[in-house]
């Protein structure tokens, strides 16, 4: 595990930005796993800013996203992942969005049945996941995977725990319109990636990210110390 410390979000982000541009000049077919959250929105500020001033191609790049909520009501298909993604990324770069991957098409459940069980083989048919940026948990999750999960679980459905509903309740009018089931790769899909680059900025991300730091093997109550023996793990953060 290498560990980057910065003193801003920004710098942070910008570091794991130059990360993910330097593979993609390298392999214009690179597989890039796709976080969404406050976390990530630096990056992908930094990305469509650094990818407009080095001309950056990104028309071979295919990208799977980690998870989407189930059962968000057409009026707020605003909150979607999909959503986020296209606004704060995809519309902003010359990436196929026919190349961008799901678990699950927004309200289409019955799509969604048949799309998330072939998740992980879409993958591993896609060549694997070279880059997988990930965000983390206050309550040490990563995607979806709540306290609890397997580390052998692979992409399916989940349910958010209160704790995960209350601090996504932020972005909804209330907590009770935050859906509380998603559909999520699992932690055995993630550490499938060649490399992963987990951002955590904040104090509320701090106990999360001690327990990663000084894991020495998986503890199922903290899901994200399933990477603490990830050959390639890069962390950065503005926690010191
Ligand atoms: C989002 C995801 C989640 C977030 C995590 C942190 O695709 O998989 O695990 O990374 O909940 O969320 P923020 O960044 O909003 O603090």
């Amino acid at each position: 595990m290498k560990i980057i410390t910065s003193d801003s979000k920004l710098a942070c982000s910008a570091h794991a930005a130059d990360i993910i541009l330097n593979e993609i000049k390298r392999n214009k077919k690179a597989v890039l796993g796709l976080a969404t959250g406050s976390t990530v929105e630096d990056l992908y500020d930094c990305l469509i800013k650094k990818t407009k001033s080095d001309g950056v191609d990104w028309s071979g790049i295919r990208s799977f996203n980690l998870d989407e909520y189930v059962g968000l009501k057409e009026d707020e298909y605003n909150q979607s992942y999909r959503y986020f993604m296209d606004s704060k990324l995809f519309d902003h770069i010359n990436i196929n969005k026919a190349n961008t991957n799901f678990p699950i098409k927004v309200n289409d459940k019955a799509e969604a049945n048949q799309s998330f069980a072939n998740y992980d083989e879409a993958i591993k048919n896609a060549g694997g996941i070279d880059i997988q940026v990930l965000g983390i948990g206050n309550n040490g999750h990563i995607a979806f995977n709540e306290p609890g999960s397997s580390i052998d679980s692979l992409t399916r459905c989940v349910q958010l725990t209160p704790s995960t509903i209350k601090a996504n309740s932020r972005f909804f009018a209330s907590e009770d319109d935050v859906p509380k089931l998603a559909i999520s790769m699992g932690l055995r899909s993630i550490l499938n990636s060649k490399k992963i680059i987990l951002l955590a900025f904040g104090e509320n991300k701090r106990e999360a990210l001690n327990h990663l730091i000084n894991a020495k093997s998986f503890d199922p109550n903290w899901p994200c110390t399933c990477l603490h023996n990830h050959s390639d793990l890069i962390v950065i953060t503005d926690l010191k």
